[in-house]
């Protein structure tokens, strides 16, 4: 590890930083803290690999395709490496914590693999790369939670995404996240309220609470802290008008938790409890400490305390031993609960992990078959969910323009659907009411009340 480094002048001119991340939302706030901190030092973004001088790929290793795809990056990057020897390559994030030394082998041209918890570090360590043109390996395990946020960068100016802990505790069978994030950390609730505080001060309307396993915030805090208490604090926030939070583990999430957020009038109507699957045995077997039936009833809960709440969820299809039996009663789960949307994933065996030592005996072709059958059910449950929405008045927080149609505005309900409607540029930013008329199983559109 690098120790300590002085930057001079010099360090801080002309240099450019390409950078592409892979994976989940902590990833990509974790790729947007990297990128403030070498902005700091002077580092300018370019969006070609070719036109920088470090080129920084911010991994996953949730799935095997995710590897799979930056090792191809990485292969690609061979000649250039070849030709301009002196720009840096670089492997950040989970899979540098979980392959390390094997990258450099791999893939010689590699220069830095930095782990999870080293982040922070990025500046001085592309320094020691500079100075003593090595290989950097820092996968050691920083305690450190709390890394100063550039408050200006954040992809969107109203909205921010907040991390309130990294980790995980829970080892589900099939999940490397436990072995490459470590074991869970909390910020403390002065710490989060003050980067909240900052991000408001700076113009932003939303916050997105970012947690691996967000219902267990506060496990090693002192004090008996909660998730529950911590929303309680933000919600007193002047000029904060929204809060979110994810993901959610339905064995880790407390009625206490759902009562709070009833009374909590910033706390969206919205909820992301992966369930994963709707078999008992599979459930089981993945080590999730809930059955169905304890799922159907957190949501009916839920539902009874909070009327609108959307409920998104995630499933995994093709896990070991799952027969048919047990996707017919994910396909029932799906079917009752009507989730607002949901990702699908196929099993993909990550060594190191207790399911790893199963037989991945499901084969590939009927995988694929439980997955499209799936997102078509799901599909089909959006389309029907949101055609409910059609009539009614939402409230819009506005982003911008939308990305389908340059001229039309985009923004999120409370419960998190996509609205698109026409209205002047002035409203970005602003909380509008929108009434729907027509919908997709994606997004709806409509009309803004006070517009003519
Ligand atoms: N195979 C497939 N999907 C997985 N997930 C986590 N680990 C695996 C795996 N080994 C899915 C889970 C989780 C989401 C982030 O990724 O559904 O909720
Ligand atoms: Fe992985 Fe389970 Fe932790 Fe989620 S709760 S990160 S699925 S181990």
């Amino acid at each position: 590890m690098a120790d300590s480094v002085n930057f001079t002048n010099k360090d801080r001119q002309h240099k450019t930083v390409f950078f592409e991340t892979f994976g989940c939302q902590m990833n990509k706030l974790d790729a947007e803290l990297s990128l403030g901190l070498l902005q700091e030092e002077g580092y300018r973004i370019v969006d070609k690999a070719d036109e920088a001088d470090v080129i920084l790929f911010n991994t996953c290793s949730v799935r095997q395709h995710a590897e799979d795809k930056v090792y191809s990056h990485l292969g690609a990057l061979k000649m250039l490496k070849k030709r301009h020897p002196e720009v840096v390559v670089g492997v950040l994030g989970c899979m540098a914590q979980k392959d390390g030394e094997a990258i450099f082998k791999r893939m010689p041209h590699v220069d830095l693999v930095c782990g999870t918890r080293m982040f922070s570090r990025l500046p001085e360590l592309l320094l020691t790369i500079k100075n003593q043109g090595s290989h950097v390996l820092a996968i050691d395990e920083d305690q450190i939670v709390s890394v100063k946020r550039p408050v200006a960068y954040r992809p969107n100016f109203y909205q921010a995404f907040v991390t309130v802990m990294r980790g995980c505790d829970n080892f589900c069978s099939y999940c490397i996240v436990p072995y490459v994030r470590g074991g869970e950390i909390s910020r403390t609730i002065a710490d989060v309220k003050e980067e909240v505080q900052s991000l408001v001060s700076n113009g932003c309307k939303e916050v997105t609470l970012l947690g691996q396993n967000i219902n267990s915030y506060g496990k090693g805090l002192a004090g008996g802290i909660t998730l529950g208490h911590l929303l309680s604090e933000l919600n007193d926030l002047d000029g904060l008008e929204r809060i979110r939070f994810v993901t959610s583990h339905p064995a880790d999430m407390s009625r206490d938790l759902i009562r709070t957020m009833s009374r909590l009038s910033k706390v969206c109507e919205h909820l992301h409890m992966p369930a994963q699957s709707g078999s008992d045995r599979i459930l089981q077997e993945m080590r999730r400490g809930y059955t169905a039936g304890y799922y159907r009833d957190l949501i009916s809960y839920a539902r009874e305390l909070i009327p609108y709440i959307a409920v998104a969820s995630d499933f995994i299809v093709g896990f070991p031993g799952e027969m048919d039996e047990d996707f017919q009663e994910t396909v029932r789960l799906m079917e009752d609960i009507r989730f607002q949307n949901c990702f699908i994933f196929k099993y993909s065996p990550r060594t190191g992990t207790k399911a790893a030592e199963l037989k991945d005996d499901v084969v590939d072709e009927v995988k694929r078959a439980r997955n499209m059958k799936l997102l078509e059910l799901q599909k089909s449950i959006s389309l029907e969910q949101n055609r409910k929405m059609i009539g009614r008045k939402v409230e819009v927080l506005v982003e911008g323009a939308s990305k389908s149609d340059s001229h039309k505005l985009s923004g999120r309900t409370r419960q998190n659907h996509i609205v698109v409607f026409n209205g002047p540029a002035v409203l970005v930013g602003r909380l509008v009411n929108v009434v729907i008329h027509e919908v997709t199983d994606l997004t709806l559109y409509g009309k803004p009340e006070d517009c003519s």
